[in-house]
């Protein structure tokens, strides 16, 4: 028998033998089963070098006007078996054409993963990732995840690059847009609720996508708040407040891991041996595949940890780093570097191996098309519940800034209503960042969601005013015209869908061009204002604020945006959205975050003069508006705030009325203060919350325990513990207005 014919015959069995596997007895997302596993050691045997190396490789497609366009040069590589994966590939008909090449012309037939970054949403766009955590509500989170697995695995996809759980503290920043804010114990909670909404119990079920934990790890403290900048930070801080999410997700059985472009106290991430291996596989359990960021094995050259593009592959694969997304270093280098014996066959399996698991835990193996379904494809995207669900999802992201006078809800007798502010009709800007293959056509603006708000003797003005970032005042006197002959008026003001996101940091971050003077301006009509603010990272809105308006936080909604603002602005539904990332006054105050330290010399506001104080000379500590902070149309008092320990734990019950004349949904915070640490401790940290209806004229009594281990941290051996002694307990409705009582736990 030829070597050729040996190969083919091996390939035959190996097929065979996938496709009677019983799939039942597979252990679930946590395991291979020992059947599938021998099989995947009979195809390890089969495979050449090329094949191995191919595996490991991830290429992407682009999109033409005209459609879909894989270039030749990658079509050619999946033929040859040296492609196992391709991103950007979606659609029923495209996913199965490339598939088909998988299938049926290449030598071993394996089938090909095909990933997306679905970040908020697939068709239907959900609000920002930042603006969803504003709801604090975790199965909403879930679901907004589950209906976009059920869409983008409608289309062909099983892979998502999503959750990114890089914590931020700097808003500056584009990418906070993607996250869930400055909280790590807030983050942890979202991280994995997005992996279960994504992955469902099994991502094998056919309608769950493999999540993907990102950017692994601290890609969210870029100095500077330059994107892609140097992260560099003691391992204590690293260990407490950046690495909790991305263990988070690993405990929620995520598929896979996306390294991050950063490199950390002088290690790109992507060679980081202790962070790929020892970290999240030995220490965390880990047991998916790690997938480079885009060309991030590439990019070491830049960073200078190597001096060519072939030992920087060389450093990614033996650091524990399984596949190369778009940078092609595994297949054109990894067979030399074997033969150079600077890397192990025993590496290379075991990444291939890793890879071929998920193929296995995706059901690949058993039906390469189980993606491609063009009835589900017609049936399960953008249907009446999802967008109904993702309306919903816009009201309860959005965070009531500011309602002096009660500006807002706008009154039931309203006879004129002014839309002005660039903001107010882009469909584009809707979708924000990350459109994924969201429609923006498809997408309501806020003037279109007034208007099916509103009967028919109701008029509804719209101008633009200006544009969101130049200066160009010439539209401000049509804008006055319209705002003169309104009884209410609407500004929708802030930054344009691209000014977060990748590659967008800013260093000015309140609103851009001429938008201040043009609210100045209509405010002084003296009509009844409020701003909808559509943005994808905190602003530092302190001119604004200044002005007697409402201010509405709506970040960028998606499909459903003008909708579900709509909602909220005319009170069917009440605000209950609680920022997770601080407001600062001005840009100097960054990095400015709810749970930062007392230091030697804190500043008293009661001594406000003091000098020799950790204070600014020209600007309050305060920011403008602090984590956790968002207003309701209905208020709540806090009261009797109990704690006893009991049996080594903290019980907490406090009493939470609605005082105001509504209904309306609080979320109760919970913050600790570690008195005495012999590593010191924040002046705040958020350990719980409930989300909860209040009638009006109605008291809730809630409880909460706190345990050991809820209050242990780390120390400087990187083990975390608990040290006895005074604990502060606040309770409240954000991260600076609470009640408090202390307490010692022994
Ligand atoms: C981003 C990732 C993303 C990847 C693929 C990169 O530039 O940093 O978050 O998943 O591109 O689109």
């Amino acid at each position: 028998m030829t070597i050729g014919n040996k190969f083919k015959l091996a390939a035959i069995l190996n097929i065979i033998l996938f496709a009677a596997t019983v799939y039942g007895q597979n252990t679930g997302d946590k395991g291979i089963n020992p059947v599938d596993k021998t099989r995947i050691d009979n195809l390890l045997k089969t495979m050449t070098i090329e094949e191995k190396a191919g595996q490991l490789t991830l290429f992407m497609s682009g999109w033409d006007v005209t459609g879909p366009k894989l270039d030749n040069n990658y079509k050619g590589l999946i033929k040859e078996g040296k492609v196992g994966a391709l991103f950007n590939v979606y659609t029923v008909d495209y996913v199965r054409e490339l598939q088909k090449m998988a299938m049926e012309e290449t030598r071993l037939k394996i089938p090909l993963i095909f990933g997306y970054d679905v970040i908020h949403g697939h068709r239907t766009i959900f609000p920002i990732p930042l603006g969803q955590a504003c709801s604090w509500d975790m199965a909403a989170i879930e679901q907004s995840e589950r209906i976009a697995a059920q869409e983008a695995t409608a289309e062909g996809l099983n892979w998502t690059f999503a959750p990114m759980v890089d914590v931020a503290r700097d808003p500056r920043w584009g990418r906070v847009a993607e996250g869930a804010g400055e909280d790590t114990w807030l983050g942890s909670e979202i991280a994995a609720a997005r992996v279960r909404g994504f992955q469902g119990k099994d991502y094998k079920a056919g309608n769950t996508l493999m999540a993907c934990a990102k950017h692994f790890a601290a890609y969210g403290a870029p100095q500077g708040g330059r994107d892609y900048g140097t992260v560099d930070m003691s391992q204590l801080s690293l260990y407490e407040w950046y690495l909790p999410p991305y263990k988070a997700c690993v405990d929620a059985g995520v598929g896979s891991f996306m390294t991050s472009f950063n490199e950390i106290a002088g290690v790109p991430s992507t060679a980081n041996k202790w962070l790929m291996t020892d970290l999240l596989r030995k220490d965390w359990g880990f047991g998916g595949f790690v997938v480079t960021d885009y060309t991030s094995i590439n990019e070491m050259v830049n960073h200078g940890n190597t001096e060519n593009t072939k030992d920087a592959a060389r450093q990614a694969i033996n650091a524990g780093v399984d596949m190369d997304m778009q940078g092609s270093t595994y297949l054109d280098f990894l067979p030399e570097l074997m033969k150079e014996k600077k890397v192990s066959m025993a590496t290379i399996d075991n990444a291939v191996r890793l890879v071929l698991e998920a193929k296995v835990k995706l059901g690949l193996f058993e039906d390469p098309y189980r993606y491609c379904n063009k009835t589900r494809q017609e049936q399960e995207v953008m249907t009446p519940d999802q967008l109904a669900f993702a309306r919903k999802m816009v009201a309860v992201s959005c965070v009531l800034l500011k309602n002096p006078k009660q500006v807002l809800p706008i009154p039931e007798n309203v006879k004129s209503i002014a839309v002005i502010g660039p903001l107010g009709d882009s469909k584009k800007d809707m979708l924000g960042n990350w459109t994924a293959a969201g429609e923006w056509e498809k997408c309501v603006t806020l003037v279109e969601g007034i208007r099916s708000m509103v009967n028919d003797n109701v008029e509804v003005y719209y101008e633009k005013g200006c544009n969101t970032n130049d200066l160009d005042r010439s539209g401000f006197d049509a804008a006055q015209k319209i705002a003169d002959k309104a009884d209410f008026v609407i500004l929708a003001l802030g930054e344009n869908g691209w000014m977060s996101g990748e590659a967008a940091s800013r260093t000015r971050i309140d609103l851009p061009g001429v938008q201040n003077e043009l609210a100045e301006l209509i405010v002084k009509l003296g009509k009844p204002v409020a701003v909808a603010l559509f943005n994808g990272r905190p602003l530092a809105i302190t001119r604004l604020n200044n002005l007697p308006v409402a201010i509405l936080e709506t970040w960028f909604g998606g499909t459903q945006a003008g909708n579900g603002i709509a909602d909220v602005l005319f009170g069917v539904v009440n605000p209950a959205g609680k920022l997770t990332m601080t407001f600062p006054r001005n840009e100097g105050q960054i990095p400015i975050f709810y749970n930062g330290k007392n230091t030697g010399r804190p500043y008293n506001p009661a001594d406000s003069g003091a000098k020799y104080v950790s204070r600014y000379l020209d600007c309050s500590n305060d920011p403008l508006f602090p984590f956790g902070f968002g207003l309701s149309y209905t208020t709540f008092a806090y009261s009797n705030l109990v704690t006893n320990v009991n049996g080594g734990k903290i019980n907490v019950t406090v009493q939470v009325a609605n005082s105001g004349n509504r209904d309306g949904e609080e979320v109760v915070q919970l913050y600790v203060r570690d008195k005495v640490g012999t590593i010191t401790r924040p002046l705040k940290e958020l350990k719980g919350f409930q989300k909860v209806l209040i009638r009006k004229g109605e008291t809730k009594s809630l409880n909460f325990t706190l345990t050991k281990e809820d209050l242990a941290f780390y120390h400087p051996d990187l083990k975390k513990f608990f040290e006895p002694g005074e604990f502060i307990i606040y309770i409240g409705t954000n991260s600076q207005e609470t009640i408090s009582k202390s307490v010692v736990l022994n």
